[in-house]
């Protein structure tokens, strides 16, 4: 079976018009093989992720998915929403280490103390969203944190927008009578992701 690296030093000897050819342009094959898996996992179960919450929000908010599917117009802002609005409650949170001290409300947080970011907090500020625990796709709901921000936010943020963009518009026409089979609330979460991705997303059609 051949492994990313080796995948890697193919593409030395038969480049092609791909990310990882480009990539094995710059540095070694062992390295490039290290990114690719890396853009591989960060890009892949997080838009998937997004995809699913979006169809069981859809779903279960009828009034807007009727809107959405009447007015394509109205898809990249309900991407927007798909992505502020929290399903599930976080994981953890992000790591950073605090460069300065600050305050937040009576807590005081020192240069060099561990703080833990919750963009499921950021992304319900009633000050940013107000009414923040609707989901609503005729919100503005830019200025969530789903993607991060600042210097390590996502690389992929505008091709993830587009790839859901793209799946929101073609859903309707290519699963015009798809329903998500189940409440809901049912459905598990996979134990082993990071992020909190769905076991399973039964639909009927
Ligand atoms: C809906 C889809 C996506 C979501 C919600 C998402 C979310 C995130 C978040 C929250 C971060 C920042 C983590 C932090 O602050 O520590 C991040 C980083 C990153 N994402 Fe995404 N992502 C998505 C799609 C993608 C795609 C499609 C790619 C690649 C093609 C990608 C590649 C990356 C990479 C490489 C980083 C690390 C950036 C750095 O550390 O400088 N992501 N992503």
């Amino acid at each position: 079976m051949k492994t990313w690296p080796d995948v890697a030093r193919g593409k030395l000897d038969h480049p092609a018009d791909d990310l990882l050819s480009e990539l094995v342009r710059d540095v070694p094959p062992a390295e490039a093989a290290r990114y690719a898996t890396l853009l591989l996992y960060a890009g892949h179960v997080t838009t998937t992720t997004a995809i699913d919450k979006g169809v069981v929000l859809l779903d279960s908010h009828p009034a807007q998915r009727a809107a959405v599917r009447s007015d394509p117009a109205l898809v990249p802002g309900a991407v927007e929403e798909i992505l502020r609005f929290p399903l599930h409650p976080p994981r953890g949170g992000r790591p950073r280490r605090a460069k300065a001290g600050f305050a937040i409300g009576e807590h005081r947080v020192e240069p060099g103390d561990l703080v833990l970011l919750s963009a499921v907090a950021a992304n319900l500020d009633e000050a940013a969203f107000p009414d923040a625990r609707e989901f609503g796709v005729h919100r503005d709901a830019t200025g969530h944190l789903a993607f991060g921000d600042g210097p390590y936010d996502c690389l992929g943020a505008p091709p993830a927008r587009l790839d859901l963009q793209a799946v929101f518009t073609a859903l309707p026409r290519l699963v015009p009578d798809g329903h998500f089979a189940v409440p809901a609330e049912e459905p598990g979460l996979r134990a082993d992701a990071e992020h909190a991705a769905f076991a399973e997303l039964p639909l009927t059609w």
